[in-house]
């Protein structure tokens, strides 16, 4: 990845190094960011999406959290479906969140520039939390963990939607070349940006497969973790608890 710079803020300081670096890349990206996503997918993201929101459950505050929300198509898609609900939306990235709010949103997304390390929310917030394609670029990815645990109410529900680890092949190896040679040429030719699309097609081989997501979701404290696969394990929706039972103190 090139380092930050173009995109870099007074607040960037607080960030990591990675971080700021996701950051800028993202910000660079996000005029084409839509139109490469429906591309490159072939349109299927358009399905996935639509599949992690028929997860979603809520409860008497009606209020859940897209992290990681990028130009706030999850969002459009849960306020549509729960239209008497508080739709928030959090990404580092305020040019992708601004792009989004381009869209056609209803005024009903509540967008805020944050990490998903440190969320400026309060304990027991939201119903449900949402990432698409978002905790992939997030490191360490236990720090997310622990502070979805916190916000979310109790028995509520944490849905992400990843690619799986590209290492596995798929469709006898077709997608896997797809993935390393022909998606990060197309990315490049389009976006003008060298890294990103190569930086794309590196975190998801290097992104754990889906029994080991299960298992990290399971000792960060989350209950009821499981997944399914899609498109034969292109991608994977997780689903985890937060318990509702009050938290044992040890004497
Ligand atoms: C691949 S995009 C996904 C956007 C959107 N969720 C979607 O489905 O299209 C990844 C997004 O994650 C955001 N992101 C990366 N690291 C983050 C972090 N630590 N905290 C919050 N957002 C982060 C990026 O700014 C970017 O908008």
């Amino acid at each position: 990845m090139t380092p930050a710079q173009p995109n870099s803020t007074d607040t960037d300081y607080r960030l990591s190094r990675h971080d700021q670096n996701v950051k800028a890349m993202f910000g660079n990206i996000s005029r084409w960011y839509d139109f490469l996503n429906h591309f490159l997918s072939l349109g299927m993201d358009f399905y996935w999406r639509k599949r992690l929101v028929s997860e979603v459950q809520t409860g008497s505050n009606r209020r859940i959290l897209d992290l990681a929300a990028g130009t706030l198509d999850v969002c459009k898609k849960l306020s549509e479906n729960f239209p008497d609900h508080y739709i928030h939306a959090a990404d580092l990235s305020a040019k992708m969140l601004i792009h989004g709010l381009k869209k056609d949103t209803r005024g009903r997304i509540i967008p805020v520039c944050a990490d998903a390390k440190t969320l400026p929310f309060a304990e027991n917030s939201f119903d449900c939390i949402t990432i698409s394609f978002g905790i992939r670029n997030v490191l360490p990815r236990s720090l997310a963990y622990s502070e979805i645990l916190r916000i979310l109410t109790p028995g509520g529900k944490l849905c992400i939607l990843e690619f799986g680890s590209g290492r596995q092949k798929i469709w006898g190896g077709i997608y896997n070349f797809y993935l390393s040679r022909v998606l990060p040429c197309l990315g490049k030719i389009i976006s003008r940006d060298k890294s990103a699309y190569s930086y794309l097609a590196s975190t998801i081989r290097n992104f754990p497969g889906p029994e080991e997501i299960k298992e990290e979701l399971r000792e960060a404290g989350f209950s009821n973790t499981g997944y399914k696969g899609i498109n034969s394990g292109i991608v994977f929706l997780h689903t985890a608890h937060k318990s509702d039972a009050p938290p044992k103190i040890n004497q």
